[in-house]
């Protein structure tokens, strides 16, 4: 399979890009991309930021491949499947937005998918038709194998509270409630009782490594933290897809790097599916497959 990688520099107001085609077949292992970044480094001397993303872009080519190989991407076994996907947003006295064109977009149980796209481009838009929080203006959204468009009211909001876990990047905690509250909170629509809820709500702020931070409020834990609670939080009913908006835009790298390996390590545990939208190229290297996405469709 020929492969172009485009090099582009980080600095977004220098628009430089150069382009490298080569053969991903010849590329299976760790010395092939050694070899690889020689012809980089030979063909565009030594600008270690273009480098640097050539060979996350290798990487996650390979990676991608491997899941392709290893999983079923049948579209009839794909747990997000999303056809002509289209979300026009008519506002009055504004001129209409086409936010979503025609997306096709099949996501098996257990994949984590990375959804990279400039700013507008409609990957918040596709988080919310996935997760049921708006309609589409054309198109089906079959998720869990269902198709949303069929579900009444009440079966929606227990689609949106069972079946799909949100994280943002603002993390949406409520501040005068404790990170115990604010993760057992998530399960008040459940039939468990308070005292099973909170049992429930301490084993998930464990398995995110906060059990020292349980009777803290939002204000006095980290950006860290705080996105850790929200996760514990997603996780609360068992969600089968996990969709996190931007995780780890408000945070530093090692915290960043943190929230990326707890999503990891909940996807092997659980086989959750995990969609996360992100701009940073590394964390994007960590998914299984990148989506990108500009002007509303999937390229
Ligand atoms: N509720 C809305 N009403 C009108 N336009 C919207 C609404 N939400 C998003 N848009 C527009 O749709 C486009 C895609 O937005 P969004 O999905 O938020 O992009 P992203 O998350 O990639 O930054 C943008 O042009 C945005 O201005
Ligand atoms: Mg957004």
């Amino acid at each position: 399979m020929k492969e172009e990688i485009i090099l582009q520099n980080h600095n977004e107001s220098t628009l430089e890009k150069k382009s490298l085609n080569f053969d991903t077949d010849s590329l299976d292992n760790k010395s092939s991309i050694e070899q690889l970044k020689k012809r980089v480094s030979d063909q565009f001397g030594n600008d270690a930021q273009l480098i640097l993303d050539s060979i996350d872009e290798v990487e996650g080519i390979i990676l991608r491949r491997e899941a392709r190989e290893k999983g079923d991407f049948d579209d009839s076994k794909a747990i997000i499947h999303l056809s002509g996907l289209s979300k026009k947003y008519q506002s009055s006295g504004m001129s209409p937005v086409d936010a979503l064109r025609e997306v096709d977009l099949s996501i098996v149980q257990g994949e984590m998918v990375a959804i990279i796209g400039p700013s507008g481009s409609g990957k918040s838009t596709l988080l919310q038709m996935m997760g049921a929080l708006d309609i589409p203006t054309t198109g089906g959204v079959r998720i869990n194998f269902q198709e949303l468009s069929e579900m009444n009211s009440k079966e929606l909001t227990q689609f949106r509270s069972q079946t799909v876990g949100f994280v943002f990047q603002k993390f949406n905690l409520i501040p005068n409630l404790t990170a115990l509250e604010n993760v057992s909170i998530a399960m008040e629509s459940t039939n468990m009782n308070r005292q099973e809820r909170r049992v429930r709500a301490a084993e998930l702020l464990k398995e995110v490594g906060l059990n020292k931070r349980m009777n803290h409020l939002p204000g006095q834990l980290s950006g860290g933290e705080q996105q850790r609670v929200s996760i514990a939080r997603a996780l609360a009913n068992h969600p089968k897809i996990i969709y996190a908006d931007e995780p780890t835009g408000s945070l530093d790298s090692r915290a960043s790097k943190t929230i990326i390996s707890l999503f990891d390590r909940i996807r092997k545990n659980f086989n959750t599916t995990v969609i996360i939208v992100t701009h940073n190229h590394s964390i994007a290297k960590h998914c299984d497959r990148t989506v990108k996405i500009k002007d509303g469709r999937i390229r």
